[in-house]
């Protein structure tokens, strides 16, 4: 898919924010061990969550999408454990249902996440949590295979604060017996939600700072339960108004989710006002100034963020500095922007932004989710028209994302990609 992007005046207008994909895709996840039917409210309507529903249907269970974002499953004929390999390669979510059929057939056999496009990326934390709570774990070939009659609570420690790892450990010690303890486990607003869920479903886990407490249940019950809203597709919108100098209000959201971001747009000079479950964004000031930004596990700047704010301080007057501390190659979008005009070099996991006063319209590819947004984002103030081939991998994560840009005032046209475009491999998400 390619998008033509024209120049937009200022961005005005409110938008609704939809589910969050990473909440939905754990909690999917999550739901294989609950007896009987699940329904979840809020999820958004994404290939990603499309993916997980086949996944989970291939492995028995019955799972209904509703228009209004509702997904009924039912559970009560999970009987396979081998995770069939083409889909689990579409996305790298596939890996979470790893702690729900262990906890719940005692074995599992699941591809490598991601497959080949992606290339090798850690599964080690995963892993380490099973093996504390007894799983006997091997790799054959491209499959990880675990095997554990009852899984038994463990005390982790995460090198890292994994936003999977935590989530697939969560989940599998829900049923474990004993109690689970996790340190240093990420905070993210879906590990939260993640939780939310699962307590609502009669588990027993709480949270306290970056420690996370399972006490393992005999088993878990039929649920409803509501998505938060998308946190990085509010942070999209409001990025897109500031770099077009415009007024926009993000509707649905839960402020405090969106407080890295606010933050940073307050400091270079956009005046963020707050209500309860809006957001909005205005320039009162043309000139927008420099900031420092370091992605870091939430509360910190999010990763997901990164690439977009790129596209913004590609335009801010003054030198601006980005910091990837979270993935080693996150950077894919810097190319793509030079070519629009932007004046940025990295080094390593450094790059330095010099602001310039507008990008220019060229024929850029999107090289994964968010750098492709990023590029979006970057195309509706530069000058010119800008083609983005590849765009498919945006719409991945943003639930009509040409339509509601639209709606704010964005031209975009849409097409198809022609048959020589040269994709990168992507490395998110
Ligand atoms: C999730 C999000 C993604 C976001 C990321 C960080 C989903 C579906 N995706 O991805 O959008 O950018 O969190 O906020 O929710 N690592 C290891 N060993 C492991 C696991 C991870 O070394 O076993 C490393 C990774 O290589 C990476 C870092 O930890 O450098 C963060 O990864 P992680 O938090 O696990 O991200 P994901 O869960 O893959």
């Amino acid at each position: 898919m390619t998008y033509y992007i024209d120049p937009a005046e200022s961005l005005k207008g409110s938008v609704s924010i939809s589910g969050a994909k990473n909440a939905a895709l754990p909690i999917i996840a999550a739901s294989l061990l609950c007896d009987g039917g699940t329904t979840l409210e809020n999820i958004p309507k994404l290939s990603d969550v499309r993916n997980m529903i086949s996944l989970i249907r291939a492995l028995g269970a019955e799972a209904e999408l509703g228009d209004a974002g509702e997904l009924s499953i039912n559970t009560e004929n999970i009987r396979e454990s081998t995770v069939p390999y083409e889909t689990a390669g579409l996305f790298r979510g596939s890996f979470l249902v790893m702690g729900s059929l262990l906890a719940k057939l005692g074995k599992v056999k699941i591809p490598l996440p991601g497959g080949c496009r992606i290339g090798a990326r850690p599964i080690d934390l995963h892993l380490k949590g099973f093996a504390a709570m007894g799983a006997k774990i091997k790799q054959n070939g491209e499959y990880i295979e675990a095997k554990c009659p009852a899984l038994t609570g463990a005390k982790i420690y995460l090198d890292f604060p994994s936003v999977g790892a935590t989530e697939n450990i969560i989940i599998a010690g829900c049923l474990a017996e004993g109690t689970t303890i996790i340190e240093n486990a990420a905070t993210e607003p879906e590990i939260t939600d993640l939780i939310g869920f699962l307590n609502a479903a009669g588990a027993k886990i709480t949270q306290d700072n970056r420690a996370v407490t399972i006490k393992g249940v005999k088993s878990l019950k039929r649920v409803s339960y509501g998505i938060i809203p998308d946190r990085i597709e509010a942070g999209t919108y409001l990025t897109a108004a500031a770099l077009t100098r415009g007024e926009v209000t993000v509707k649905n959201v839960i402020p405090d989710h969106l407080k890295p971001v606010t933050a940073k747009l307050s400091d270079i000079g956009v005046d963020v006002a707050v209500k309860r479950t809006t957001v909005s964004v205005k320039c009162a000031e043309k000139k927008l100034c420099r900031t420092d930004i370091k992605t870091l596990p939430f509360p910190g700047f999010p990763t997901d963020m990164q690439a977009l704010f790129a596209s913004l301080l590609s335009v801010t007057d003054g030198t601006s500095i980005i910091t990837e501390t979270i993935f080693e190659n996150r950077f894919l979008h810097v190319p793509q922007l030079v070519r629009m005009g932007a004046k940025i070099k990295t080094d390593g996991r450094t790059a330095v932004i010099e602001g310039t006063k507008y990008l220019k319209g060229a024929r850029v590819n999107a090289p994964d989710l968010r750098a492709g947004a990023a590029l979006v984002v970057a195309a509706l103030g530069a000058k010119g028209t800008t083609e983005i081939t590849n765009a498919n991998l945006i719409e991945r994560g943003y639930e009509n994302f040409v339509a509601k840009l639209t709606a704010l005032g964005a031209k975009i046209e849409v097409g198809e990609d022609s048959s020589a475009i040269e994709t990168a491999p992507e490395i998110e998400k």
